[in-house]
């Protein structure tokens, strides 16, 4: 139930509003005086206080100043006499939600009230949801124990911290850009402020200067009220827009402008809207190359990478695969209750000479399979995708591949011998001597990957 706090010292106000209001179903405390209303406030903490701003003793602006002190966001509505706009607008100017006049007409104050309530669930909601975003999103929690990692997420704190306006994150897919531009945002002095996220590549070209800048009514047939633009919605906060690389040339065009003063018209319109944002742009393209060919416009790239960031691929940074893999494995063990305390040499190497191109993405979801399918709390071999368990850096050898023209001589026991046993023997030493490769254990017993395969599964190997 929702508390509402009533302060008048005309009795019959009170009187009136605790009747009028209880029947909505409120639960409604009422007071005299600013002073009492205070320590009223103090301990209830309504959701909502309806203030006399001409209170005998201490009167409602100052009542409403000291209830702000406690605290800033409280819902205050001012109570007026007829004419006393002054007040109001004082009251407002210090943080009132709004005001009634003296006479009052009940069912206006309902619906004041209940639009007001809206309001600050809605609040409420958001500040919790920044709240979950803030804790998600810490510098500490970006794992990367290589040098080139440490060097960049040291720098991207810099950046956070700054009022540096324009940043440009580069790197290939799925190395951490996105990650990079929201830890930013959720640490920087705009964490309370929104964090827009524009896809480039999504935007139909046909709406991107409605989506981008927004219009004025009238300015299109459709356009019966006006719209506020992303690069509005954003006032405040960051605008990431990733995937800036695949932007056509007539959009790239369109956003110079704001790109270089933080200024746009919304389309239809005739002043200029200045916005106080951050644009964080990333792209795995290389935007260099794209100006050379003649794919990106060269003012906009230089305007944009100001503060550049690179966040370097997987493969050029392997000391930070196994703490990766390690990391994500605790994280998903954690959701799904399975410790997973280590990972097996073989499996070890295979993952250290892979060579990642879909980064730690490819990484991340790799981990979560293997911590579901596996039973043991060790990664081991046979749940990694073939991709990575045939994949080696290294040229096969000629031993390998079989072609060492050797007799094959191998005496049978006088007692004899089981030939499944032999079959299942030299199986598990040719996936040992190969470090699981299934290819090239294949070529060292003469098999096709798929006779194998068979045979593994017959014996229980997969
Ligand atoms: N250093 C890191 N530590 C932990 N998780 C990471 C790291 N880098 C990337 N990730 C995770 O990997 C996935 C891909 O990252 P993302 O930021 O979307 O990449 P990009 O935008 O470069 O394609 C995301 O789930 C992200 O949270
Ligand atoms: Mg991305």
């Amino acid at each position: 139930m929702n508390k509402i706090l009533v302060i008048d010292d005309e009795k019959f106000i009170t009187w009136s509003l605790k009747q009028g209001l209880e029947k909505e179903g409120y639960d409604v405390t009422t007071s005299g005086s600013g002073e009492e209303g205070l320590e009223v406030f103090k301990s209830e903490t309504p959701d909502i206080t309806l203030l006399d701003v001409h209170l005998s003793g201490m009167d409602g602006i100052k009542t409403l100043e000291l209830i702000k002190e406690l605290d800033k966001d409280a819902l205050v509505i001012m109570i007026t006499a007829h004419g006393g706009v002054e007040g109001a607008v004082k009251a407002i100017k210090l943080g009132a939600y709004d005001y009634i006049e003296k006479p009052f007409d009940l069912d206006r104050i309902k619906i004041l009230i209940k639009k007001a309530l809206e309001t600050v669930t809605l609040k409420k909601e958001v500040r919790q949801l920044r709240g979950e975003q803030q804790e998600k999103y810490s510098f500490e929690k970006i794992a990367g124990h290589s040098e080139s990692m440490q060097k960049m997420i040291a720098l991207a704190r810099k950046i956070a911290g700054s009022d540096a306006t324009t940043v440009l994150i580069q790197g290939e897919s799925g190395v951490g850009k996105d990650l990079m531009a929201k830890t930013i945002h959720y640490n920087s002095a705009r964490t309370d402020k929104p964090f827009i996220e524009v896809t480039c590549t999504a935007l139909p070209e046909t709406l991107v200067e409605s989506e981008l800048f927004g219009y004025e009514k009238g300015a299109f047939t459709d356009a019966k009220v006006a719209k506020k633009g992303l690069f509005e919605l954003a006032e405040g906060g960051t605008i990431y827009l990733d995937e800036i690389g695949d932007m056509k040339p007539s959009t790239q065009a369109k956003i110079l402008r704001v790109v270089e003063e933080h200024t746009f018209k919304r389309i239809g319109g005739l002043k200029d809207i200045k916005v106080d944002l951050r644009i964080i742009a990333a792209t795995n393209k290389d935007l260099g190359k794209a100006v050379k060919e003649g794919n990106f416009r060269e003012d906009l790239y230089y305007r944009l990478k100001v503060i550049p960031i690179y966040v370097p691929p997987l493969k050029e940074r392997k000391e930070d695969i196994i703490p990766l893999i390690m990391h994500f494995a605790a994280v998903f063990g954690k959701e799904i209750k399975k410790e997973v305390k280590g990972i097996t040499p073989e499996v070890e190497e295979l993952l250290m000479n892979y060579p990642w191109p879909g980064n730690i993405r490819e990484l991340k979801n790799i981990v979560e399979r293997l911590c579901i399918l596996g039973s043991g709390n060790v990664i081991d071999l046979q749940y990694l995708p073939a991709e990575i368990a045939d994949y080696s850096h290294k040229p096969i050898t000629k031993e390998e591949e079989g072609k060492t023209g050797e007799e094959v001589q191998l005496a049978l026991p006088k007692g004899g011998i089981s030939l499944e046993d032999l079959e299942k023997d030299f199986i598990r030493q040719a996936l040992q001597m190969a470090n699981g490769n299934q290819t090239k254990a294949a070529k060292l017993l003469r098999l096709t990957r798929d006779a194998l395969r068979y045979r593994m599964q017959k014996f229980g190997y997969l």
